[in-house]
């Protein structure tokens, strides 16, 4: 049985990774959203050794990404391998889902793909 001390936990990672990963690129979750991944997707996507694609490891979702948006939406509905069907997440809706996916996987919001505007200097 799960207790209230791990979902504290995961509340916090969540916390910790919301700061580590604010940057303005990554896709922005509300604290609705931040809950619902926290109380769902960090039990397998902030745990080594689930073989979940870990959350803001680029690398680990490429292949993922790779097959497009819809398909990971698709997968994470339906479920796929180890992924449970919604990941647990009764409560998402689509737009959460594609929100979820977006932030553990790092994904600018299409708008914000602005091209290299840095690398100048120095
Ligand atoms: C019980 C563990 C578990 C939970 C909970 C979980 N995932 Fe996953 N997820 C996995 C595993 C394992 C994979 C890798 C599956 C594979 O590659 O076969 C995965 C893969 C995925 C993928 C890629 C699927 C694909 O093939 O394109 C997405 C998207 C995803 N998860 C989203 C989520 C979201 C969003 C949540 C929370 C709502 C969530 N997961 C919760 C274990 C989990």
């Amino acid at each position: 049985m799960r207790n209230r001390k791990s979902i504290k936990l995961l509340a916090c990672v969540a916390a910790a990774l919301a700061a580590l990963m604010g940057q303005a690129s990554a896709a922005e979750l509300s604290a609705r959203q931040s809950q619902l991944l926290a109380n769902n997707c960090l039990q397998c996507h902030a745990r080594l050794g689930v073989g979940a694609p870990q959350v803001g490891d680029v690398q680990a979702w490429k292949p993922y990404v790779a097959k497009g948006e819809p398909a990971m939406l698709a997968s994470a509905v339906q479920g796929t391998g180890g992924m449970p069907p919604l990941g647990y997440c009764s409560a998402c809706t689509e737009d959460d889902f594609r929100a979820l996916i977006r932030f553990m996987a790092k994904l600018a919001p299409p708008a914000t793909a602005s091209g290299n505007a840095q690398g100048a200097a120095k």
